[in-house]
């Protein structure tokens, strides 16, 4: 996965972007629809959200819903792969800490 957008205005599939903005810890972020919120945190510089039980930082590692290394809530929901989730317009999201885990 890349966090690497093409303009649309660049893009030979004629693809609009449509802009969407999500809350990330309260945080508001930009993004293009048809992201994944992986997607979208990747392009707005964030490489780990979140930390494992020895604290080292976690983000994306597998991209394809294997290995959940990626797991964020948003709203409710706890423990979403942010690689398999497609960011929404209005999602808030929030990180995991280990320690709220369970
Ligand atoms: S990066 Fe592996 S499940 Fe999301």
């Amino acid at each position: 996965m890349s966090p690497r957008l093409v303009p649309g205005g660049t893009d030979r599939v004629r693809r609009r972007d449509r802009p969407i903005r999500l809350t990330v810890d309260g945080e508001p972020v930009s993004g293009v629809d048809g992201q994944t919120i992986a997607g979208v945190l990747l392009a707005a510089g964030r490489t780990a959200w979140r930390t494992d039980p020895a604290g080292e930082p976690r983000g994306v590692f597998c991209g394809i819903g294997a290995c959940f290394d990626c797991v964020v809530t948003v709203g409710a929901e706890r423990d979403v792969r942010a690689c398999r989730r497609r960011a929404r317009d209005g999602d808030e999201v929030r990180t995991q800490a280990r320690a709220e885990d369970r």
